[in-house]
């Protein structure tokens, strides 16, 4: 079930009401006791409102009593939150009221209870979880409100705010810096994954169904271009023992992010030139450097404010502060908190849907942004020999709650990390042969 629509969230609410005509003994006394607990409260049905049907797995718990494993299989009715990311269950009976509210309209809570017959402490519990939204002062029909209407009022796709909400990360620690990382660990554990999810797709492929083969004239690719782009690398160790130079990291952030450009497209509506591409030209995507360790610049979060060229210091903190941070924000990596700092990057919605509103591409045009700032943000830093990487396993809740960020509104996708590499390691990077492209086996025509 989905709706877009929306209706105003307060209408006139009477300051009397009346037992609805018609009701019987039993119905009128719950519908007083309804007036107490509900205090004359409207409801309405969540805006967008989405239901999944979730196959769950239960033990028999009478048959292990009895010595055996059997497993039931039983499925649940959740509603799943885009405010939030929360899957709320459901009854069937919830369900079938919920269907029955029109989209945007708000409904007397004692009278809903009446008309469905149930008892007016579900339809609060309902509101209390969630499944519907109130009218009045308590604390979730409220953040639900309010979440509900900026959604709607920064262009949100609704099936795209559902997928961030669901995918959005607070406080979640992998165990990517706390596991082994030498060969051979890596292939038990990869020996594991495919016993137990069978083997990987090819990593070339070749259509069968092709009308023809034509052999490319083969490439060189050692120019001065071609060597930069091949030595480009994700770099997971890095010294201590230095500060990253002030130059270097301020060439990476201004050939990233700096502004090289700006177009009056109409009155008011002004389009950037960065070094890389961005859907209708608007660069969405702020950088926000979580400095460790930069020569002249004061460990802690900061705004890289393009217009002036400068860092705008937000959160100051000690060095050792801002390693244990970044090592929060990445999931417990901790060899990305070795880094010299990390650029967070956060799109600005409001003005990616301002062109894009309730699009269905917007969310995968900003993503993609963002990936195209790291390939830059990657070459920049190989040019001068400094380690790079880029990371989407970020805690972006976290992220957001530290730098203010307004709900729904800023984003953030993920973090490009730089620093003076430590080139003695290599434990954690990829050593690939180099390869030549076997020339196409062409029957004879
Ligand atoms: C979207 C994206 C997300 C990534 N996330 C991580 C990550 O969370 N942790 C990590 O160690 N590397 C991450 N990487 C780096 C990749 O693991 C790396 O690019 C890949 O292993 C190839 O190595 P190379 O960059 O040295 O060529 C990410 C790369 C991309 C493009």
């Amino acid at each position: 079930m989905h709706s877009a629509s929306r209706a105003p969230d307060r209408n006139h609410r009477p300051a009397v009401r009346h037992a609805p005509r018609g009701l019987g003994p039993g119905l009128i006394s719950r519908w007083h006791r309804s007036t107490c607990i509900l205090g004359g409260m409207r409801v309405r049905r969540r805006t967008p409102c989405y239901l999944e049907i979730a196959d769950a797995v239960v033990p028999d718990f009478a048959r292990l009593l009895r010595g055996e494993v059997h497993l039931d299989r039983s499925s649940e009715i959740r509603l799943l939150c885009p405010v939030s990311g929360q899957a709320i269950p459901a009854t069937e009976r919830e369900v079938a009221l919920m269907a029955t509210m029109a989209p945007g309209q708000w409904y007397d809570a004692a009278d809903l209870a009446c008309v469905a017959q149930l008892p007016v402490d579900a339809i609060l519990a309902m509101a209390q979880r969630g499944l519907i939204v109130g009218d009045g002062d308590e604390p979730l029909s409220a953040r639900l409100r309010e979440g509900e209407r900026t959604l709607e009022a920064v262009g949100w796709h609704p099936q795209a705010a559902l997928y961030h909400a669901t995918s959005a990360w607070e406080g979640v620690v992998g165990d990517e810096g706390r596991r082994r990382h030498d060969d051979e660990a890596h292939r038990e554990r990869l020996d594991a994954h495919r016993a137990r999810h069978g083997p990987i797709a090819p990593h070339f492929w070749r259509r069968e169904d092709a009308h023809q083969r034509v052999a490319l004239p083969l490439q060189h690719f050692d120019d001065a271009l071609a060597s930069l782009m091949r030595s480009r690398l994700t770099t997971r160790h890095f010294r201590s023992d230095v500060p990253l130079g002030l130059e270097d990291f301020t060439r990476v952030l201004f050939g990233t992010f700096g502004a090289l450009g700006s177009e009056t497209l109409a009155p008011g509506t002004v389009a950037l030139k960065r070094t890389s591409p961005s859907g209708g030209g608007l660069h969405p995507i702020e950088a926000y450097p979580l400095v460790i360790d930069v020569e002249g610049l004061s460990p802690g979060f900061h705004h890289y404010e393009a217009s002036s060229h400068s860092m705008a210091l937000l959160d100051p903190m000690s060095r050792a502060q801002a390693r244990e941070l970044a090592e929060q924000l990445t999931i417990g990596q901790t060899y990305f908190a070795q880094a010299h700092a990390l650029v967070f990057h956060v799109a600005r919605l409001d003005r990616h849907h301002w062109k894009y509103r309730n699009h269905p591409k917007a969310y995968k045009a900003v993503l993609l942004d963002s990936g195209h700032l790291s390939q830059t943000f990657y070459l920049l830093a190989t040019e001068r020999r400094l380690g790079a990487f880029y990371t989407a396993a970020i805690n972006d809740l976290d992220v957001a709650e530290r730098l203010g960020l307004r709900p729904q509104v800023e984003i953030a996708i993920g973090a490009s990390g730089i620093g003076v590499p430590d080139t003695a390691c290599d434990q954690l990077h990829l050593k690939p042969e180099p390869y030549v492209p076997v020339a196409p086996v062409i029957p004879d025509q």
